[in-house]
């Protein structure tokens, strides 16, 4: 047996898994955002470890094998988060989480002293507020004494993982989201780290996702029952994950994912293509390879939004019976779904959503089927901008909600104009978690090998060409909406 351990922004969810990558067991725990002003958001390191242990402690008390037999663990991470640590490892205050938004002025200085060009040459990315050195920044100006105690800094999977071992270790997927990594090279960037006055020490040594970074310790074996035998292995980025989890491991290999935020996901073999910072451009948590992804950030938010707004009482296959009844474009009604700002491809927090072709004639359906275009023609975007680079994406992995509705599935293949597959069993992020501790404790000579035993296919949807004729022609007119409406707010 394995375990994946996804810790997430709002729970932690383990998996205990056999050889043959089904599900034995699961336990979730979770735990609260503090929220002391609006934008900020962060979470109290003890609690992952503490909710961890718990969780743990029950899937090994449920568990009727021999424990020696669980051979591996390992990680998945909500990512950028930042955990400063003083010099005796330890927490010198509350974690600043990935969706915490109080660092734009922090963005604009890493423009000003590294330059935009540079920062793109190095870490691949633009600085955007959730990445970890602009939280770095903050911390150093906004409280500097305590600053100034600070001796190395780790992410919110990695400051877990230390607990459970004593050993302080990065990995390259959760390391490409700091901004202090050069991603193509593989090593922490000693320009910017001299750039903000920050030691090399302050980093920690960087290591496979699938590597062991030693025994659970006799404490953490205590209080939660696992066997000091079981090998402990860094874990990736929960992106990273989610992506191994539905087997996005080879060129050509894309992934839709639509939770609150959406994700489009592509497999890189190369660390060298251009996308000047559109999409986002991380290691992946198989060694020497990349993933590129576009972020649409209210996806499934668009849909609970106008459900809630318009039916709270109806769950959502109630509230989305209907919309296969009305064709592709819902008779000329057009959503966008930029109801808190848009990431790719504008990164504009200020744009807002629009309804734009209302007729007397429509009905609540219309509008149901419309806000799920909207949606879909963001995540195109994303989809455009990887064809555009000379990249072709003939099949797309559906996962989350999108996957959940045979109407939406079938409108992906149409408005993406690619094949749809859907997986047989969706374990997210903690099935990569479990994978990468599977290939750390050799039961595989690759995670593509591990992926052809752990993950299916049970459906695929074809484009239908009236559909997708169809759409082009509404998606042109979605991509002006952005363009004439941004000066609205
Ligand atoms: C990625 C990002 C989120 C977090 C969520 O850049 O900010 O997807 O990883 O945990």
């Amino acid at each position: 047996y394995v375990i994946g351990v996804d810790l997430g922004t709002s729970a932690v969810k383990i998996l205990l898994v056999n050889q043959k990558g089904e599900v034995c067991n699961e336990v979730s725990k979770s735990y609260p955002l503090i929220i002391e002003k609006s934008g900020y958001s962060e979470q109290n390191p003890e609690e992952w470890v503490e909710k961890t242990t718990e969780g743990l402690a029950e899937l090994i008390g449920k568990f009727d094998g021999d424990v020696n037999d669980i051979e591996g663990i390992s990680f998945s991470g909500q990512m950028h988060g930042l955990v400063l640590l003083d010099e005796n490892n330890q927490v010198l205050r509350n974690a600043i989480l990935w969706n915490d938004t109080r660092t734009t002025k922090q963005c604009e200085e890493i423009y000003d002293v590294v330059g935009q060009q540079q920062l793109l040459e190095i870490t691949k990315n633009p600085a955007l507020e959730g990445f970890t050195l602009p939280k770095i920044l903050w911390v150093k100006e906004n409280e500097p004494e305590l600053f100034a105690q600070s001796s190395v800094f780790m992410l919110p999977k990695d400051y877990l993982r230390y607990r459970m071992t004593g050993n302080i270790h990065m990995e390259y997927s959760d390391a490409a989201g700091t901004l202090l990594l050069n991603v193509a090279k593989r090593e922490w960037s000693q320009e910017i780290l001299n750039l903000f006055d920050l030691a090399p020490e302050f980093c920690p040594p960087l290591v496979e996702s699938h590597g062991f970074v030693g025994p659970v310790n006799a404490e953490f074996s205590l209080a939660t029952g696992l066997s000091e035998a079981t090998k402990v292995f860094a874990g990736g980025a929960d992106n990273a994950c989610g992506a191994i989890g539905s087997g996005i491991l080879a060129e050509g290999k894309t992934l839709c994912s639509i939770g609150t935020s959406g994700v489009v996901l592509s497999y890189e073999e190369r660390n060298d293509l251009d996308f000047e910072g559109k999409v986002h451009y991380f290691n992946h948590s198989e060694e020497n390879t990349y993933y590129t992804m576009g972020v649409t950030l209210a996806a499934g938010y668009s849909l609970s939004w106008f459900k809630d707004t318009f039916a709270k009482e109806e769950a959502f296959d109630q509230f989305l019976e209907g919309v296969d009844e009305v064709s592709a474009g819902s008779n000329g009604l057009l959503f966008t779904p930029y109801i808190v700002g848009e990431r790719t491809p504008y990164a504009d927090s200020n744009i807002r959503g629009s309804f734009i072709g209302v007729d007397a004639a429509h009905e609540r359906k219309h509008f149901a089927r419309s806000v799920l275009e909207g949606i879909t023609f963001s995540l195109n975007d994303s989809i455009e901008i990887f064809r555009n680079s000379g990249k072709t994406i003939d099949t797309i992995i559906s996962i989350g909600g999108g996957a959940k509705n045979e109407t939406w599935l079938q409108m992906q293949a149409d408005i993406f104009n690619a094949k749809i597959e859907k997986l047989t069993s969706e374990q997210g992020p903690g099935m990569g978690a479990a994978m990468l501790a599977a290939y750390g404790s050799g039961w595989f000579t690759s995670l593509k090998e591990c992926a052809e035993t752990f993950i299916q296919t049970s459906k695929t949807y074809h484009p239908i060409p009236e559909n997708v004729e169809r759409y082009k022609k509404i998606y042109a007119i979605y991509q002006q909406v952005y363009t004439q409406t941004k000066t609205l707010n």
